[in-house]
């Protein structure tokens, strides 16, 4: 039988959606990628900072658990208490007018408490042997975690030498699985970050980063009107203090009597001690009640603001020409893998799913499956510290009864 219109309609749309994604992997720009599958390949990649001699080392490690042992490979932070520093160049491009994508992976498996686990993008110019917390950098962004306070995913962006972070809370991961962060920054100025493929945040870089002065301030030339009341609750006329309210808050304590031994001519004249007065009230103040001519915040009148201008370029960056890690670890066990850079938000979604979207179950399981033979394990030994005792015993018991 000949293919109804609906199919033949379906595919021809399957034929169109092909081709679009044919066009679609063909237009995308990768400016860096690394998965680390070739072994030992990455050092030559790679630099290590000597900008201090105790830096904390990197190997290629896929972790105590994982999906796959080579995929899942990626670079280890391996000393607990160490500043790492590490980066990584490629051909040096500029984003205007076109989107970039920046993502990677990074798995916490040693349950960190505290630490970085950010990346940081820079201009060709990094002195790579040098990377430290003070090399100027173009971009920050990922997951950050310290004590309760701090689990929030960075958003820093460079402008005119400043740095800008987000104002918007983004919180991060904080299992020990492998997690997909990607940053998007578009040349119409829009952001967006993803956690695991998924919307976190996405705004304007105007108004959540706070690169240029307000575009409306306050009129200077206008003055709240003189009969503008603008206070919730007064003190209520009518309430007077009470008689006798007034009394001192320390008095004499005349029960006391002078010690025998009491030598005036080394401890002075003796005086009776100073006690807290039970019947001292504290400061009298009135009660307060709801303001009658209460009339709300004053609506100060705004107008543009002449030191505000629109800067059309604030997403773009010229010389973009290096990936590094410059962070802080207070326990190890961090693995960074699957950096991504492009133009293409198609792709970098593809690349994760492909990556991480492939990896993170069998991860989760194997996770589980050796937490559940961790238990197998503390049981038999469980049980076979009983058995031992019971065995113990019962000779014991034997002894006894055949006294
Ligand atoms: C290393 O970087 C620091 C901070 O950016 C800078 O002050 C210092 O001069 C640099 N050292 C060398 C040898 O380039």
């Amino acid at each position: 039988m000949a293919a109804g219109p609906a199919a033949r309609g379906l595919l021809l749309l399957g034929a169109v959606l092909l081709l679009g994604a044919v066009l679609g992997a063909a237009r995308a720009v990768v400016y860096f990628q690394e998965q680390f599958l070739d072994g030992g390949g990455w050092r030559q990649r790679w630099v290590s900072s000597e900008s201090r001699p105790d830096l904390g080392t990197f190997h290629l490690s896929a972790g105590k658990f994982y999906g796959d042992p080579v995929r899942d490979r990626g670079l280890q932070t391996r000393e607990n208490s160490k500043f790492y520093a590490i980066s990584s160049r490629f051909k040096p491009f500029s984003n205007k007018g076109k989107t970039l994508v920046i993502q990677y992976t990074v798995k916490h498996e040693q349950k960190i408490d505290c630490g970085g686990g950010y990346i940081k993008i820079f201009s060709s110019d990094l002195d790579q042997k040098n990377l430290s917390g003070a090399s100027p950098y173009y971009i920050m962004f990922g997951p950050d975690i310290c004590g309760s306070e701090t689990k929030k995913v960075h958003v820093i962006l460079n402008y005119k030498n400043k740095l800008h972070p987000i104002k918007k809370p983004i919180r991060c991961k904080v299992d020990g699985y492998t997690h997909l962060y990607t940053l998007i920054i578009r040349p119409d100025q829009t952001y967006e970050v993803k956690i695991d493929n998924e919307v976190a945040a996405l705004g304007n870089l105007e108004d959540d980063l706070d690169f240029l002065p307000p575009k409306k301030i306050n009129d200077p030339a206008v003055k709240k009107p003189s009969d503008w009341d603008d206070r919730a609750h007064i003190a209520d006329p009518n309430d007077i203090k009470p008689e006798h309210w007034d009394e001192p808050e320390y008095i004499m304590d005349t029960s006391d009597e002078k010690p025998e031994d009491w030598d005036h001519t080394v401890h002075g004249e003796w005086r009776y001690p100073m006690v807290k007065n039970p019947l001292y009230k504290g400061e009298w103040k009135p009660r307060q009640i709801d303001n009658p001519n209460y009339r709300g915040v004053w609506p100060h009148p705004q107008i543009d603001n002449p030191h505000y201008s629109p800067d059309f370029n604030i997403y773009s960056y010229e010389n973009i020409g290096a990936i590094g890690l410059d962070i802080w670890q207070v326990s190890s066990g961090t693995i960074f893998d699957n950096f991504l850079i492009t133009d293409d938000e198609d792709y970098a979604e593809d690349f994760g799913d492909e990556t991480w979207g492939e990896t993170k179950d069998p991860e989760k399981e194997m996770n589980i499956r050796q937490a559940e033979e961790e238990q197998q394990r503390k049981r038999v030994a469980e049980e076979e510290h009983f058995d031992q005792w019971f065995k113990k015993k019962q000779e014991g018991e034997k002894r006894i009864s055949n006294r």
